[in-house]
């Protein structure tokens, strides 16, 4: 469906929507995986062996990225402490990988330490020409719960992302004009972020209510942007 020229949200399961993307078409992927993974359904631990049922997913997932993906094009994954030990062997063969980042939200669940941060493996195959990245520790935009700004609007998803967060990831590693995807764009965060910076996006999601949210988020940020 495409809400204007420059924004279109897809409905239905990344895997399969992704085979329609044209090779190397895509600058940056920008996206927020579910966070199921290393827990049980307490959502506390869980073990390696539970994970295999997922690796054919992301094995596909990541085998996609890199074909639609541009020669020059980057791709930021977010995941926590306990999903990154699955992902990075599979994100470094079949994507390669640059960094780690690690996003310090100021705030967060746990009764061991509470965690504060979250990762985004990060792939670009060269140095970003012209464009000043910093340090791997982003420390200066808080998650929602602790105080986001108000240009994030309402909290719509529960593990919705600042829209500052991903204007940040595209404005280091996009120009404007270019290809934005997210393939599990919940409520549509990084839609917005490129509708805020003048990109081009694609996003995918696969529950409908999630996508119908989207759907008006952006909606009503392309009416005011116009
Ligand atoms: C962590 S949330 C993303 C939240 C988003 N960053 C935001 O700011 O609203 C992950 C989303 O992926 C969706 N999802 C899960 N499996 C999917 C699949 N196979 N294809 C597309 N979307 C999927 C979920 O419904 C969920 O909304």
């Amino acid at each position: 469906m495409k809400l204007n020229h420059n924004i279109e949200i897809l409905r239905g399961d990344c895997i399969e929507l992704l085979e329609k993307i044209p090779t190397q078409s895509v600058q940056s992927v920008i996206t927020d995986p579910p966070y199921f993974l290393g827990m049980t359904h307490n959502g506390q631990k869980g073990t390696f062996n539970d994970l295999a049922i997922c690796k054919p997913f992301y094995e596909k997932l990541f085998f996609e990225y890199k074909r639609i993906l541009k020669p020059d094009g980057c791709v930021y994954f977010f995941t926590d402490w306990r999903g990154y030990a699955f992902y990075y062997p599979l994100f470094a063969s079949l994507i390669g990988i640059s960094n780690c980042l690690i996003w310090n939200k100021k705030s967060g669940p746990g009764i061991f330490y509470r965690f504060a941060h979250e990762f985004v493996l990060f792939y670009s195959s060269k140095p970003l020409v012209g464009k000043r990245l910093g340090l791997n520790v982003i420390d200066s935009i808080a998650a929602f719960n602790s105080g986001a700004k108000k240009t994030n609007g309402e909290k719509v998803h529960p593990t919705q992302k600042p829209v500052e967060l991903i204007e940040k990831f595209i404005l280091d590693s996009t120009n404007a004009g270019d290809v934005v995807l997210d393939s599990f764009m919940g409520s549509g965060t990084t839609g917005a972020a490129c509708i805020n910076t003048g990109r081009r996006f694609i996003g995918m999601e696969l529950d409908e209510g999630y996508f119908n949210i989207a759907r008006t988020r952006l909606e009503n940020n392309l009416k005011q942007d116009s």
